[in-house]
Order: structure tokens, then sequence, then C-alpha cells
């Protein structure tokens, strides 16, 4: 059975009782909404470490005011019985905080009436989703090392799903000398290429059919980069193309630098980022492949 936890009291006695028994420590922070995405960071952590911990926190400092964070899904009883499988083989726990427990003085979406420490890091949190998302990475880095400072786990595990986080993350990894390694586990998809999200749920059947158009395209993408192509134009226009043949709403495609996520106009022999955001109604996805990867 899986054990949650509430309080951070409760993660630091259990974390002590992990070290005096020698067992590692892989932390999956999730927002819960739990999906096969989620589960295979949840195995990989199993298979790299003896105890498991999943945070299922909706972390209201990464919400915009007119984003969904009053809709996003909260389903921790089925979050749980998710995880029962893994917890056979696997010591797993859950930590599923309440607001004030992570944000002792409070925490509000609007900017403007904000009080509290936060965690910024600077050069990889402006472009592609925060431009869109302007407080989004300050949001994700602040609650993810507070989780670190609780969990203290050797090894948190982060979904290629999200790759600007994943770089966000890395990089205050380094800043920060939090003595954690990060593992980056791919993305995990439906029979159709849609990566899988929570935010899926929010689709009409009709979308759901049409919302696998912007992996096709980044498949076709890769399929010109096979074939020789390198420049930014053309692979962009390609997932463009497929894109509009189901209509979707495209908010921006980009050919970026893996490392610094700047803007790149060809794939180089140090490989590059291809990723967009797209909204479907009022739901905004996002997906990403990496091209001139071994
Ligand atoms: P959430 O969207 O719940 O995702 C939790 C983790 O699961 C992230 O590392 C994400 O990249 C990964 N993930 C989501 N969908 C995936 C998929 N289809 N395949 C593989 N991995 C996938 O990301 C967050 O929550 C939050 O920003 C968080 C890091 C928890 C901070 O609040």
């Amino acid at each position: 059975y899986v054990t949650v936890f509430h309080t951070v009291g409760e993660v630091r006695a259990w974390r002590s009782k992990q070290q005096q028994q020698g067992n590692t420590v892989g932390f999956v922070p999730t927002m819960g909404a739990l999906h096969a995405g989620h589960l295979a960071l949840a195995t990989a952590a199993a298979r790299a470490c003896s105890s498991v911990i999943l945070s299922i926190f909706v972390n209201p400092a990464q919400f915009a005011p007119h984003e969904d964070l009053a809709q996003y899904p909260r389903t921790l009883r089925s979050d749980i019985e998710k995880l029962t499988p893994l917890a056979q083989t696997t010591h797993c726990v859950v930590f599923a905080p309440s607001v004030a427990e992570m944000y002792p003085r409070g925490i509000t979406t609007d900017r403007t009436q904000q009080r509290g420490t936060f965690v910024e890091v600077l050069g990889l949190s402006e472009m592609l989703e925060g431009g869109s998302r302007p407080h989004f990475f300050r949001g994700v880095a602040t609650v993810v090392s507070k989780l670190f400072l609780i969990v203290m786990p050797e090894m948190a595990f982060f979904g290629q799903k999200d790759v600007q986080q994943c770089c966000v993350l890395r990089a205050m990894v380094g800043d920060m000398h939090f003595p954690i390694k990060l593992e980056v586990v791919p993305t995990v998809r439906g029979e159709d290429g849609l990566a899988l999200s929570s935010r899926n749920v929010y689709l009409t059947e009709e979308q759901r059919k049409r919302a696998p158009a912007f992996y096709r395209g980044m498949c076709k993408a890769r399929e010109l980069f096979d074939s020789g192509v390198v420049g930014r134009d053309a692979l962009i226009t390609a997932v463009a193309a497929e894109a509009a043949s189901e209509g979707l709403e495209i908010e921006y495609i980009r050919l970026s630098d893996p490392d610094t996520l700047e803007e790149v106009d060809s794939v180089t022999s140090a490989g590059a980022i291809l990723s967009g955001a797209w909204r479907m109604g009022t739901t905004r996805l996002i997906d990403n492949t990496l091209i001139g990867f071994e």
C-alpha cells in the first residue's frame, strides 16, 4: 500500500528513516491527475533508487490569474490507486501537502499581492514557455526548491515533455549546489502520438482527434532532417503545415539550442530542440522533440 504524508514533518521523519536504513531516495514531483507519463517517471525512480517519493501538489505560484488553477484536476484518491502496482515491488510514498503547508505566508496568483520567498532562474526562463507564461518558471523553480529541501532526495525525475522545465531546473540545481542528480525521462505518448498530459482531460472528443497533428508535424520535421534538411524555416514549416491541416491554433514553434534555448538558424552537430505550444479552445498544449541527437 501507499502511505500518504501531508506535512513537512512527516516527510522529514520518513526521510531520516530511509537514511538510517541505507535506502536511496528517488523523487518525482507532480501536480497529480496521474497518467502513464508520471508513472514512467516513478518506474525510472524505482529502478534507480530503493525508495520512491512522489509529490502531488497543484502549485498556485506557477499559474497566472487567468489560467486554470481552479479547474486543474485534483484526483488524489485515484492517483494513489494508480501507484499501488508500483508499491507492490518498491517502497513508495506520496507527499500531498496543503497550500498552507508549502506557502506558510500564503500565496496568490495576483503578483502585486505576493509575499514570500521565490527562486528565479534568469536566462532560461524568459524564452519559449516563459514568453507566453511570464512568471511560470519562477513558480516552478520556487516549489521544486522547497520540495527538494523537504525531501532531500539523491535523485529527482522529470519528463522530456516539459523540456524547458528540465533545462531551468538543471541550471537551478547547478547554481544552488543542490546535491541532487536530475534524470530526464522520455515523453510518453498515446497510440496516436499525442503526449500524455493532465490537461488532455479538458479536450472535447473532437479536439482530442485533431490534437496529434502537432506530433505528426514534428515527425515530418525529423524525417526532413534525416533526409538532410537542417534549416530552421523548413523544419518549422513542416510542423506548421501539419498543424494547420487540423486547424490547430499555434502559439509558437521554435528551433532552439539544447543548452541555452536560444533560437538557432539550423540544426548543428550539437543537436536542437524543436518545440511548440498550441491552443484548442481554452486548453493550451505543448510538445517538443530533439533533433540531431544520436
Ligand atoms: P506535472 O505536469 O504534473 O508533471 C510532472 C512530471 O511529469 C514533470 O516532470 C513532467 O515533465 C512529467 N510528464 C508529464 N507528462 C509526461 C509525459 N507524457 N511523458 C513523460 N513525462 C511527463 O511539471 C509539473 O507537473 C510541475 O511543473 C512540477 C514540476 C510538479 C512543479 O509544480
